[in-house]
């Protein structure tokens, strides 16, 4: 096992950049307004002027699907579009894509045959969207409404504008189909396990893997298979909270990081959400040789009409399923909470 040398360094680093974080990525709620259609809305507001562009591009027979609208509409801010223009070289190189891109692009942030106001929103929903053959995840979190494309996680920074009979979620994130980029314009920005840990805003737990020459590995390979339960920002800045206090320093303390990190972790397979949810045990560790022996760690899954959970001495509930890494050998599972496995658990003297 390589360098255990993250750690006490990275974990106070952590800490500083975990609180940034929260500070900046809870905006303070707007009141709902009301347009009388989505041309209305983008027209009136000044931070949506690079939505406003897109649907100038588009042809009159395409915009008619939005005359009369009473469906849904995700509508990234200029803020969430200048994120993501960079990957296409800017501002002027992303309007000059083909009006065919940016119809795909509008299209994947309607769904037309459903009208979500925030308050109808439940759970994890994996919603089709205008684009055929693509969908979204939908999340209630504590956090507020939270809306997963496989690259990225967007936040509903205002909900619930009446836009016709229908309604828009104003967003943080601009939402990217992952085959129509790859297959037709050969786009790949996140084929990395560590692009997805810090495109979903996870920079702690970023930060903590990049420590050991181990952890920075995995971050970066592109050929990974496998799978790995990502810890919310909050939830792991918490636990280093927890473990600050318990004082452990040193080697002990390096050994316990890289053994939880561990447990968040299968390098053998990527385990979908469903496939996860007809199991009993799922195995996870640096050690791929041990899993599913006696030496092996595990968790219990549990699957009901709430959610899936994995069980051990933490338990965790997956709030995003399913972000894949490049094509998806890879596979992300966003949880709540820090998982430590009883072996761990037994292993750490907790
Ligand atoms: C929404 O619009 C579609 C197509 O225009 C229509 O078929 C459907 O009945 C409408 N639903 C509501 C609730 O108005
Ligand atoms: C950790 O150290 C602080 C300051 O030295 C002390 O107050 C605290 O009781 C210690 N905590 C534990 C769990 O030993
Ligand atoms: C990995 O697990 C196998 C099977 O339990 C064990 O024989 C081997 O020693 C372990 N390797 C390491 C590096 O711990
Ligand atoms: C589903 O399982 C979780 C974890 O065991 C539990 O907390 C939750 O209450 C269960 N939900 C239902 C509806 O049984």
């Amino acid at each position: 096992m390589a360098s255990r040398s993250f750690v006490a360094v990275a974990l106070l680093a952590v800490l500083f950049i975990g609180a940034a974080q929260a500070a900046t990525r809870a905006p303070p709620p707007r009141k709902p307004s009301s347009y009388s259609s989505l041309e209305d809305l983008v027209s009136k507001r000044k931070d949506l002027s690079i939505a406003k562009f897109i649907a100038s591009q588009m042809p009159e027979w395409f915009l008619d699907m939005y005359d009369n609208f009473n469906g849904t509409i995700a509508v990234p801010t200029d803020a969430a579009f200048e994120m993501y223009v960079d990957i296409w070289g800017g501002l002027e190189a992303f309007k000059d894509l083909p009006d065919r891109y940016l119809a795909y692009l509008m299209l994947y942030h309607t769904t037309f045959d459903l009208t979500a106001y925030s308050k109808d929103i439940k759970g994890v929903n994996h919603v089709e969207t205008g684009l055929p053959g693509y969908k979204i995840t939908v999340a209630k979190t504590s956090q507020g409404v939270a809306v997963a494309s496989p690259h990225t996680i967007a936040r509903v920074i205002e909900a619930d504008v009446k836009v016709g009979k229908g309604v828009a979620h104003i967003v943080d994130r601009v939402l990217i189909p992952f085959e129509p980029a790859t297959a037709e314009y050969n786009f790949s920005p996140y084929a990395s396990l560590g692009d997805v840990i810090k495109a979903v805003g996870a920079n702690s737990v970023y930060t903590a893997m990049a420590e050991s020459e181990e952890g920075q590995a995995i971050l970066d390979s592109t050929e990974l298979v496998g799978t790995f339960a990502l810890p919310t920002e909050e939830a792991f800045t918490a636990f280093v909270e927890e473990v600050k206090k318990t004082n452990v320093s040193g080697p002990a303390l390096e050994y316990a990081v890289n053994m939880i990190l561990g447990d968040h972790l299968n390098l053998a397979r990527a385990f979908d959400s469903e496939t996860i949810a007809s199991v009993k045990e799922a195995p996870v560790g640096w050690n791929v040789t041990a899993y599913g022996t006696p030496e092996g760690h595990f968790f219990n899954v549990v699957a009901n009409t709430t959610g899936l959970y994995l069980q051990g001495f933490t338990s965790a509930k997956v709030v995003l399923p399913d972000l894949p890494v490049g094509e998806g050998k890879f596979l992300i599972h966003v949880v709540d909470e820090v998982l430590i496995s009883k072996q761990t658990a037994k292993a750490l003297g907790l």
